[in-house]
Parts: structure tokens; C-alpha cells; sequence
């Protein structure tokens, strides 16, 4: 690879060790991926959090890799973390798994990253702009920025975002080239997307034909696409297959902004959305534990959550997971939520806190991605339907 002065004074250990270590990282990537260049970074968010995923071993790889000096140069943000750092005792989380998560969240303070344990961090500052350079690595979020900010990231893993957010760059391939974000699948979608969970069911069919492919939707039916539908469709088409990138027709920047579909183009119809919902769905019927706000939900959310458990008590486990600047904005939402008896979770979410051991069996959901890893993460069979039917089941702790 080409590297300006700096970045091989980095590389050679001149300023230091933490720094070398990242560029050594990113140096084997590019080489990997046959990356030219390093293209600066304006933002970062590092993935890699819960305790659940990291275990031991990771905590001690970070504790050591700050201890070698190793400071983030970008504005970074963390990913959920294992618990809710301030109200884990009310989720059922034991005292040593919070000590060992705080452990975790420390090591990255201590690089100077913000802690704000979120895979939603565009809804809360770190909203990177059309055309910026980044280096993301939660996919909902990867799916988003470029999605529908127009921003350019890979999809990163926890130590290259790291690396990135520590070098101020990362290797110039994959989607930070125009000619990677040209649609290489064209989507009709013929029926209508009545609610979210549509969007996560259109968004699991076309996950597992698209793969690593950019997707071109034509929604005819549908010509109101709310952000947060979009975030539930990239999410889940991240979580079923691959996809980090997606143009909608007449929506997002760039599928506005040039004839983003390649010549050769597979193409394909989707008639109804079956295949997604047997997928996702399965015939469990006695629901001990809702979780909804996959990805971390937005104020317009919660107003809906809100509304719907209004005057009613919930006889499940009810986690409405958000990021914690939401939560302190939202208001007298939360506490109207939380009379129900549920609950609205900061920092973490249903798939990186430690489930499995707090005795749930069977979790209802609206969100895609949630009901695509659920099973395999957390051994919860998962009921998979629209908002209200969620809430319904919270209600009645049945799936009716
Ligand atoms: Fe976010 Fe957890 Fe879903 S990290 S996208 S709420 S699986």
C-alpha cells in the first residue's frame, strides 16, 4: 500500500505503540482487500462490547491495547453493551456480569471513546454526513449510514473500527468506492408494507438472496418509507445475509442522486412476504419475555409503544431498548411505558445481554434482525409479528 509519511512513521512505532498496533491491522487489511491507500476517517463506531461476546480474553486485549497508548483521533461511539450499565440489577443481571461489562466500557473510555453503548448512534450526534468517509461496525447501523446518509463504510469488525477510530483512517476498498455501491440486484416488491415488521420480513427474504449483492428496491406500492422502516429492513437484510449498502427507489441519496443499478443486474420479484415470516416465526404460544427497539428505538417509537400499553398492565418481561440520550429526552414517555410494567433498557438489548441466564424460553418481537439471531444467541424460541400484536401478547402472555 501507498502510505503518506505520517501513516508510516505510524506504522514504523514513531508515535507509539498503541498507534503501531492499529496501523499494523489496518496495513494487513488493505493488503488483504487490495487497498491502494488509507482514505481519512471522520467518524468511528466500534462494536465488540457485551462481556457476553468478549469474554476474558477481549476485555484483556483492550486493557492491554490502551495500556499501550492507544487514543481514538475520530469521534467514536461504542455499540450496546451486556447490561444496562446504570439499572442492571432491575434486568436480572448478575453483580459479575456487571463488573466485568463496566470493566469493558472502562477500557474504552480509557481511548477516549464516548460511551454511549448504542447501535443507533446516527440518532444521537455521531451522524456522519452524504459522502464521508468512516469506519463503522454495528451492520444496522453500517446499513444505514450508507444506506440512507450516503456516508461510506465497510462493514468493520470490533478491532478495525478500533484501529480506524485510533489511526484517523482506514484501507480505501469495498464500499468507499463508487464503483462497489452500484446496485448489483433489482428488487420489485409488489405487495404492500403495511407496519415494521413487513419491512424485517421483505428485509429477511432479500437478506438471504442478496448476500454481499446491492440491492435496488422499487417499492410501487409504498411511497411513504418512514427512516425507522428503513432501519428495520437494512437491519435485518444484515442479519439474514450480508448487505451493508441498499438503494430504494426515489428515496435514498444516491439512489436519487445517479443511475446507481449495474447493466447486469440480477432481477427479482416479491410478490408476498411468507417466506420472511415462516422464517422468522414459529408456533410457541405462552410468551415470558417482549423485546422491541432492534435496532435501538427512536422517540417516534416509544410515542407509538406508549400509546398502545396505555391503561394496560404487561404480565411478560417487557424490554423497549433504546439508546440512553433517548431515554433522557423522551420525557413523560418513559414513565407512561414503564406504569405498564415494563420496561425502557439503555445501553444493551436482547441479543448481547446474558439471556440465557436470566430464564427467558420464548421472546415475541416486531424486529427482524432480533428474530433472526434470538434462537441461535439467546435459545429463545421467538414469535414474530407486527407492534401491536407484541404488545398484545405482553399483555396476555400468549400469542393468540
Ligand atoms: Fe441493535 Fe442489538 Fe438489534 S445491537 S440492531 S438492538 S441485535
Amino acid at each position: 500500500m501507498k502510505l503518506t509519511k505520517e501513516e508510516q512513521d505510524m506504522l514504523d512505532g514513531k508515535l507509539g505503540e498503541g498507534i503501531q498496533k492499529a496501523m499494523e491491522i489496518l496495513v494487513a487489511l488493505g493488503e488483504i482487500y487490495g487497498a491502494r491507500d488509507m482514505v481519512p476517517i471522520t467518524s468511528s463506531q466500534v462494536s465488540g462490547v457485551s462481556y457476553k461476546n468478549l469474554g476474558d480474553a477481549g476485555l484483556e486485549f483492550l486493557q492491554d491495547w490502551a495500556a499501550k497508548g492507544a487514543r481514538v483521533i475520530v469521534p467514536t461511539t461504542l455499540n450496546p453493551a451486556g447490561a444496562d450499565i446504570e439499572n442492571w440489577k432491575a434486568l436480572g443481571i448478575s453483580e459479575e456480569f456487571a463488573k466485568k461489562q463496566k470493566e469493558v466500557v472502562d477500557a474504552y473510555v480509557s481511548m477516549g471513546i464516548t460511551p454511549s453503548c448504542t447501535c443507533a448512534p446516527y440518532m444521537i450526534g455521531n451522524a456522519p454526513k452524504y459522502g464521508d468517509h468512516i469506519a463503522w461496525s454495528e451492520s444496522s447501523a453500517v446499513s444505514y449510514e450508507n444506506s440512507v446518509m450516503g456516508a461510506r463504510t465497510n462493514r468493520e469488525g470490533g478491532p478495525s473500527a478500533l484501529a480506524a477510530a485510533i489511526a484517523g483512517c482506514t484501507p480505501r476498498y469495498g464500499l468507499h468506492l463508487d464503483a462497489n455501491r452500484k446496485a448489483s440486484l433489482v428488487v420489485n416488491v409488489e405487495c404492500e408494507l403495511k407496519d415494521h415488521a413487513d419491512y424485517g420480513a421483505l428485509g429477511y427474504i432479500i437478506g438471504k438472496r442478496a448476500g454481499t449483492k446491492v440491492p435496488y428496491f422499487y417499492l410501487e406500492k409504498n411511497k411513504k418509507v418512514l427512516s425507522d422502516q428503513l432501519r428495520t429492513l437494512g437491519a435485518t437484510m444484515a442479519a439474514a445475509g450480508s448487505v451493508a449498502l441498499y438503494h430504494v427507489d426515489g428515496v435514498t441519496p444516491e439512489a436519487k442522486r445517479y443511475n446507481m443499478v449495474l447493466s447486469y443486474a440480477e432481477r427479482i420479484t416479491v410478490k408476498d412476504l411468507k417466506e420472511g415470516y415462516d422464517a422468522l416465526d414459529s408456533d410457541a404460544k405462552d410468551i415470558d419475555y417482549v423485546a422491541i427497539g432492534c435496532p435501538h428505538a427512536s422517540l417516534d417509537e416509544l410515542r407509538e409503544i406508549a400509546a398502545l400499553l396505555k391503561g394496560k398492565k404487561v404480565k411478560s418481561a417487557v424490554w423497549i431498548t433504546t439508546a440512553r440520550k433517548i431515554k433522557d429526552n423522551a420525557g413523560p414517555l418513559v414513565e407512561e411505558i414503564e406504569k405498564s410494567g415494563a420496561l425502557v433498557v439503555a445501553d444493551t438489548c436482547m441479543i448481547v445481554a446474558p439471556i440465557e441466564e436470566l430464564g427467558y424460553k420464548t421472546m415475541a418481537t416486531n424486529a427482524g434482525k432480533a428474530a433472526c439471531y434470538a434462537p441461535s444467541h439467546c435459545k429463545l424460541s421467538t414469535r414474530y409479528g407486527p407492534l401491536k400484536k407484541c404488545i398484545d401478547a405482553a399483555v396476555s402472555g400468549r400469542w393468540e
